[in-house]
């Protein structure tokens, strides 16, 4: 996987997403190691963040390289041309990791930079999230064969890309979403209306935020739809007794996810969050 670029999931095969989540449990026990010594992966910012920042900028930390963030606003990405500007990130760092606006945005990025690109989130698909996501399903449940993963809100990036990763090992995804909030990337997922149904049987129920980045304008109409989707324990209970919840955060506690079901012993959702690190250092690992 040297040198490539991790734009999407289907950037991987099904064989290297495994070995990163392989190399992620591993990494878990190491910690700190000098693999990045003198490396620096450049972070490129144009929405907010909390885990992306801060999981890449550590990841690089333990692994005794450099990372630079920097703020969209504060670059000339803002009025350069995105592909010469990219360009220019590949001769000074070594990969580079940039959270978007649109897919598109990505792909320009990607084609200027002669370094590994990674997809920090776009409008489309958060592939780091994914990776997170499916290690701590294979860390609590042993395995992807099999089981039903239900998502119930907005179709949103997190979801296309956990759907594609379904896909990829072996799970069953029934996504549940009003009309019109479907997810935007075609895989063999079950996209249905009815929470319920995604939720019955399920072995992992994932939700999350009804308001992404950029939708804030819709506000008041997404509130009006999303209620019926709630993550709370009406919904929690038509799944498998052990079945887990996850969040990529940050969540609105009381719209998508209630309280009690976010402080759940089923909710391994801080785990979810914590794994961003663990996979984000075994592909900086895999890439550079
Ligand atoms: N889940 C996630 O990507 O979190 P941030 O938006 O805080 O980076």
């Amino acid at each position: 996987m040297q040198g490539r670029d991790f734009l999407t999931l289907s950037d991987v095969s099904a064989k290297e997403l495994r070995e990163i989540l392989d190399f992620s449990i591993k990494l878990k026990e190491i910690k700190y190691s000098e693999e990045l010594k003198g490396k620096t992966l450049a972070m490129l910012f144009a929405k907010t963040s909390t885990r992306t920042r801060v999981s890449f900028e550590t990841a690089m930390t333990q692994l005794n390289g450099h990372a630079i963030n920097l703020n969209w606003n504060e670059t000339n990405f803002v009025k350069g041309d995105l592909k010469d500007e990219a360009k220019i990130l590949g001769l000074y760092c070594d990969a580079v990791m940039a959270r978007v606006f649109t897919h598109d945005q990505i792909l320009s990025i990607a084609e200027g930079c002669d370094k590994p690109v990674i997809n920090g989130m776009d409008d489309l698909h958060h592939p780091c999230q994914a990776l997170a996501d499916l290690l701590t399903i294979l860390e609590t449940k042993g395995k992807f064969k099999g089981l039903k993963l239900g998502w119930v809100g907005d179709g949103t990036n997190v979801c296309n890309s956990l759907i594609q990763g379904a896909e990829m090992v072996g799970m069953k995804a029934v996504i549940a979403t009003p009309k019109g909030y479907e997810p935007k990337v075609k895989t063999s997922a079950t996209i249905i209306q009815d929470p319920k149904e995604a939720a019955r049987g399920a072995d992992i129920l994932v939700t999350d935020t009804w308001i992404s980045l950029g939708f804030e304008k819709e506000k008041e109409e997404r509130m009006r739809v999303f209620p019926p989707y709630q993550l709370n324990t009406q919904l929690l209970a038509l799944a498998k007794k052990d079945c887990i919840v996850l969040h990529c955060l940050p969540a609105q506690r009381g719209h998508e996810i209630t309280s009690d079901v976010m402080d759940s012993p089923q909710s391994k959702i801080f785990q979810e969050s914590e794994n961003r690190l663990h996979t984000e250092k075994a592909l900086l690992l895999k890439l550079i």
